[in-house]
């Protein structure tokens, strides 16, 4: 089984995941999620040479929590865009019902999943490319790379060779939230610093 696959059915890879439902569906387990957008404060020392160890507070950027659809308005193959983590360069994504399991994928179908827009070879647009067929988004209209968005949106042909960076989505109710994301934005150095 390969690494793709092997996350695909258990995407943390602990036991926790297997044996406990969660209450919220969503891509990441609680402790995977804190690790990656929780807020935490921590304290660095600082030493230099001559000098006594100074202590510094820290604070970690958290992503926010935003409400981007519902899931009774959602149509299969009929995507909807939103901005996410901020409304700034590089964050335009797609938000979209698959109408096939998906690796992160939420619903009862575990076939909504939501994706940057921003091809991570170049930066070419990924507007308006999605396909129906494949669930695919490309090809790119820059160097043809196409991302596979059953699968964590790795790249299926093209140039690039990074994953598209995939937007981490809770369910409540009938509400979906934006609350994370895996993978850099391209043309960013951190994906809440742009
Ligand atoms: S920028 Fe998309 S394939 Fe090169």
């Amino acid at each position: 089984m390969s690494i793709i696959e092997e996350n695909k059915t258990n995407p943390s890879g602990s036991e926790e995941s297997k044996s406990a439902e969660p209450s919220r569906s969503c891509l990441i387990n609680r402790r995977e999620f804190l690790l990656t957008s929780g807020v935490a404060t921590f304290t660095l020392m600082v030493a230099v040479k001559g000098l006594p160890a100074q202590t510094l507070p820290g604070v970690v950027a958290t992503y926010p929590r935003k409400l981007i659809g519902k899931l009774s308005e959602l149509k299969v193959d009929e995507p909807l865009d939103f901005n996410y983590p901020d409304e700034n360069n590089y964050s335009e994504s797609i938000l979209v019902k698959l109408g096939t399991e998906a690796g992160g994928g939420i619903g009862p179908e575990k076939d909504v999943v939501a994706f940057n827009y921003t091809c991570t070879h170049q930066g070419g647009p990924l507007q308006g490319t999605y396909q129906a067929r494949d669930k695919a988004l490309g090809p790119c209209p820059l160097h043809l790379t196409t991302f596979d968005l059953t699968r964590f949106g790795i790249f299926i042909s093209g140039q690039a060779y990074q994953s598209l960076p995939q937007v981490l989505l809770e369910l409540e109710g009938d509400n979906i939230f934006a609350v994370g994301m895996f993978g850099l934005i391209y043309g960013r150095f951190d994906n809440l610093q742009s």
